[in-house]
């Protein structure tokens, strides 16, 4: 490993996604488009910006969807330069750049965050990755895993990547306890999805996180929690009594598009902010006022 360098990137995206039923009943909701690009390329190019080189996928029954739509299909770019369409070559061709490494691993039932991310462990080894959750679309000037990366280089802890939310909201987040050591937050308590009334803060963990290799002995030993599933939260919790662990407050609006609101925002903003579509986009959004 470069030292202190981050260069693997999990990507779990097994889960059912039930907020979006019935479109995820089939497609798994990584590959829902923001304007033009699934979800999981908006991922793939946070990490890879953030100095990610191997890029491991936890897959549920999207594995065929996500490797076509990373693969080259030379087919396809046959038929578009013969039809004389070359200047759309770069929007499919090597969408990931060669110099990557992608890993596909099939977590073969969705039994929890935790459990995806315990799935990557032996593709994984023995050093800090991030993992990285694609319905959490995070836009901002640097990168989300780009600012955790930074921290991670002077700290070399577990980082997790949080926001402030309305503490009403406490029961869709895992929310974290802190105390300010040295100017940063260090986690004291992690609790998955908490009633209001006992979550320890209004710090929620969003979908971020650099984590050191020890996580995989705390999930191994983990028991189903909230919703009978292993939750990354859980392993956390357990990390947090051996080895430290910041919470991270960056900067950046972030869209919750596993939520159908949240999704629609963004298709909305990026929408706004498409060179192709993007002023006609907010003409008609005035009109409609
Ligand atoms: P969510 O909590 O959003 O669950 O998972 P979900 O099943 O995807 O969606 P809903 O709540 O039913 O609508 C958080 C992340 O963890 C992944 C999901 O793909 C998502 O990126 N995940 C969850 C897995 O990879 N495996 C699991 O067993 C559970």
């Amino acid at each position: 490993m470069s030292k202190g360098k981050i260069r693997i990137a999990v990507f779990p995206v097994a889960g059912r996604g039930t907020r979006f039923f019935p479109v995820t009943k089939v497609s798994p909701k990584e590959m829902l488009p923001i304007v033009d690009k699934p979800l999981i390329q908006y991922a793939v190019e946070e990490a890879i910006a953030a100095g990610a080189k191997k890029l491991i996928f936890i897959t549920g029954n999207s594995q065929d969807v996500l490797k076509s739509h990373f693969e080259n299909n030379l087919e396809l770019e046959k038929a578009l330069i013969q039809s004389g369409k070359e200047s759309l070559l770069s929007l499919v061709k090597e969408i990931i750049p060669s110099d990557i490494k992608c890993v596909y691993i099939n977590q073969k039932k969705p039994l929890g965050l935790g459990h995806a991310v315990l799935c990557a462990q032996e593709a994984v080894g023995n050093e800090p990755f991030f993992v990285h959750l694609a319905d959490d679309l995070i836009s901002g000037d640097v990168p989300c895993l780009v600012q955790m990366r930074s921290h991670f280089e002077m700290h070399k802890v577990s980082i997790v990547g949080v926001e402030h939310i309305d503490l009403s909201e406490s029961e869709k987040y895992g929310i974290v306890g802190t105390e300010k050591n040295n100017g940063v937050l260090q986690v004291t308590k992690i609790i998955e999805k908490p009633l209001p009334k006992d979550a320890p803060s209004n710090l929620a963990v969003v979908g971020r996180y650099i984590l050191k290799p020890e996580i995989f002995s705390k999930l191994a030993k983990t028991s189903k929690g909230v919703g009978n599933e292993i939750q990354l939260t859980d392993g956390i919790s357990s990390l947090i009594q051996e080895q430290p662990v910041h919470a991270l407050p960056f900067d950046g609006i972030r869209y919750d598009c596993g939520s159908k609101l949240g999704y629609l925002r963004a298709t909305i903003e990026y929408g706004i902010k498409h060179p192709d579509v993007g002023s006609r986009l907010s003409e008609y959004i005035q009109r409609l006022k």
